[in-house]
């Protein structure tokens, strides 16, 4: 028996079966390389589970019928889109009833594969055949998973087992290495980071001959299914394995040693993508030490792998974090734009900024990172968290589309086409090279991520990344019939357990945008006061008379004046914060009137019975599906809803007393606070 599942690529028999069973015999073929071979072999692992029959690869003939036909594309296969432009990984899929053929038609191989796998999805989701004529390209150029995996197996922020790559300082390499490209390969990511942006001693050898080897191997694997290998590098590199003692971006010993490095990686692996660096953050070394900026760091490194075609994704997740909080000035909220904005232009064309979705930390609400605003001239990802370290670490549901759909549809306002999802897609500006990260969760658990729910967010992030436009519900119904099967009450009920799981979260854990009420350190579960005297800048400043941050321009930290025109103005003002960012942007007291007509400390108290209501009815809903659901994931669930269920009252309890007692206001529904 298999050490690990299959997830969504768990193809099963469904009412198409009997239709279309016996038709598809042959594949006919324009494409050869070893992308092709895996998207042949793909086929007949599905089309013989879903038709019975593997088809079986013919020589091209005059007359194809009766199969499936992986075509070099031409504008003749254009039959959906009035405008469309397949590019190097685009595709059209369409169906010749006459000759009972299905047409995958793309300019390359990727696409091909890309096409086949979406074709498999609708099969598996039950959507006929005979009715498909779609012209899809990937909405973002690079979609990338980053790995917080260390060298010795464990994985930073890791909530489902040990790393799949790493074990005690070796590479491991093997069946589920492979099944994990494939999966990867399914929902379109062309980039994977195998390993932890805090590069430690071991993992900084990476780079040498000491595991060169073994990254070959990983990378050819990746490349015949689309993917380019990344690995994150220590900044101190030169000092730490190559013996200077300096890693002063300007010196002139360091750019060599660089040199010299980055072209024996090549040499080794021509198809190597290039580095992920954190510098200068959370104790990371980096060019401050120097007195450099982190144009000065990124280029260095950048030049040293452009001949090759690499490229260099520099984070942009550097702050102070050893703040005083009694210093109400500095405020981390500000640091990424602080440090970064000034140099929009100054940065080399492969060098990529990564910049996370909102200004502190992958809470359960934050606003959108106002970097993303202020740089025209430079390539930007987007950074996101599928690993649910600030929003239930995977024991809850917390299903993350909804809120990643929010931040692409946010318009900056830096120009007529500022969308997030303009900007990292590289329409506003013309870019190249941008796109999104995620910060994956995944381990060796047998189902990848810990609770199966969570794998929802890995199949989201990758549905997203290729189509924006598509919506969260559409996602997750897909999702939820690839998993479980297309039972109509299996995906209904699925489906709304997903959509009502961040909201529920939010509700239970953090009002009104405020956050960090965390226990320190590993993140889980309520401390009002966890973070509010430490020095990471992580306050809520909560007083007899009201809670939040002053971050307006006015009176506050100034953080409002880094948006553009009109958030700048609406941010600065109370009347005008949107209420869900209320507590982020403003301290606000108790009695304060919401829109709701309630005060800020009724919609405390109310929002927190809720969210531990919607989990009761989140249980509801699944155990309305036992029976339908495999006996083992059914119980797999239902045990960690009950982990959720245990938690979230926990929540509500630490919360509402929290600010019960500070604000000496009753409930005026009298319910239970301590
Ligand atoms: C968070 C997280 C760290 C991680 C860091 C990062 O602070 O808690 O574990 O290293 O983000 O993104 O670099």
């Amino acid at each position: 028996m298999c050490s690990f599942e299959k997830c969504w690529l768990n193809y099963a028999c469904n009412e198409m079966s009997s239709k279309y069973a016996g038709i598809f015999k042959s594949i006919y073929s324009d494409f050869d390389g070893t992308v092709t071979g895996n998207t042949i072999a793909e086929i007949k692992e599905g089309f013989g589970i879903f038709f019975g029959k593997e088809p079986v690869l013919l020589e091209k003939q005059a007359n194809m019928c009766d199969g499936i036909w992986l075509k070099q594309y031409e504008k003749s296969d254009n039959k959906a889109a009035d405008e469309f432009e397949p590019g190097t990984e685009g595709y059209s899929i369409y169906y010749d009833g006459e000759n009972q053929l299905i047409v995958v038609a793309a300019s390359g191989e990727n696409g091909v594969m890309y096409g086949v796998f979406e074709l498999l999805r609708i099969i598996q989701s039950g959507r006929d055949i005979c009715d498909i004529n779609i012209c899809h390209a990937p909405k973002m150029p690079i979609r990338m998973i980053d790995h917080w995996d260390n060298i010795m197996g464990d994985i930073e922020r890791g909530y489902s087992g040990d790393s799949f790559f790493f074990k005690e300082n070796e590479i491991l390499f093997g069946d589920r290495t492979k099944a994990y490209a494939r999966m990867m390969a399914s929902i379109g990511i062309n980039a994977i980071t195998i390993n932890n942006v805090n590069v430690h001693e071991v993992e900084s050898y990476l780079i040498t001959d000491r595991f060169l080897g073994m990254m070959k191997k990983y990378s050819d694997l990746f490349v015949s299914y689309g993917i380019k290998l990344y690995l994150s590098v220590n900044f101190a590199s030169p000092m730490q394995i190559g013996g200077l003692g300096v890693c002063d971006p300007l010196d002139d010993g360091v750019i060599k040693w660089w040199n010299e490095t980055s072209r024996h990686v090549y040499e080794v692996i021509p198809e190597f993508g290039g580095y992920l660096v954190k510098a200068d953050s959370e104790g990371r070394p980096g060019p401050f030490t120097y007195g450099r900026t982190h144009a000065d760091g990124a280029n260095m490194l950048a030049k040293s792998v452009s001949p090759f075609g690499g490229n260099v994704v520099w984070r942009c997740f550097v702050y102070n974090c050893k703040q005083d909080w009694r210093d109400r000035k500095t405020d981390r909220a500000r640091a990424a734009y602080d440090n970064f904005a000034g140099l929009d232009g100054q940065f080399d064309d492969n060098v990529i900024l990564q910049i996370k979705n909102g200004p502190m930390d992958f809470q359960v609400r934050e606003p959108v990172s106002p970097l993303f605003g202020a740089m025209k001239k430079t390539n930007m990802f987007l950074e996101v968290q599928a690993a649910q370290e600030y929003t239930g670490q995977q024991r809850h549901i917390c299903y993350l589309v909804p809120m990643w759909k929010e931040i692409l549809d946010f318009d900056t306002h830096a120009s007529d086409r500022g969308c997030i999802s303009e900007i990292v897609s590289g329409k506003a500006y013309g870019n190249r090279l941008c796109g999104m990260a995620a910060v994956t969760n995944t381990g060796d658990d047998a189902n990848w991520t810990g609770h199966d729910f969570a794998a929802a967010n890995l199949f989201g992030y990758g549905m997203l990344c290729f189509d924006t436009e598509r919506s969260a519900q559409d996602i997750a119904a897909e999702w939820a019939a690839c998993t479980f099967g297309i039972d109509k009450e299996i995906v209904d009920n699925v489906c709304r357990m997903l959509i009502m799981s961040w909201p529920a979260y939010e509700k239970y854990t953090s009002p009104l945008g405020i956050g960090w009420m965390v226990n320190p350190s590993d993140h889980y579960g309520p401390n009002v006061d966890g973070y509010e005297y430490d020095v990471w800048g992580t306050y809520h400043r909560a007083d007899c008379k009201g809670v939040g941050i002053d971050r307006s321009a006015a009176t506050g930290t100034g953080y409002a004046a880094q948006y553009n025109s009109p958030w700048r103005e609406l941010y600065e003002r109370v009347e005008t914060t949107p209420e869900e960012l209320l507590l982020f942007f403003h301290h606000i007291s108790y009695d304060h009137v919401l829109s709701t007509k309630k005060t800020v400390i009724q919609h405390i108290y109310d929002t927190h019975f809720e969210g531990v209501e919607d989990v009761e009815r989140m249980i509801g809903l699944w155990k309305a599906l036992e029976g339908k659901i495999d006996a083992a994931r059914f119980a797999r669930v239902l045990e960690r809803l009950t982990v959720q269920y245990e938690s979230s009252k926990e929540w509500r309890d630490r919360i509402n007393t929290y600010f019960y007692r500070m604000s000496g206001i009753a409930d005026s529904k009298g319910r239970t606070i301590y």
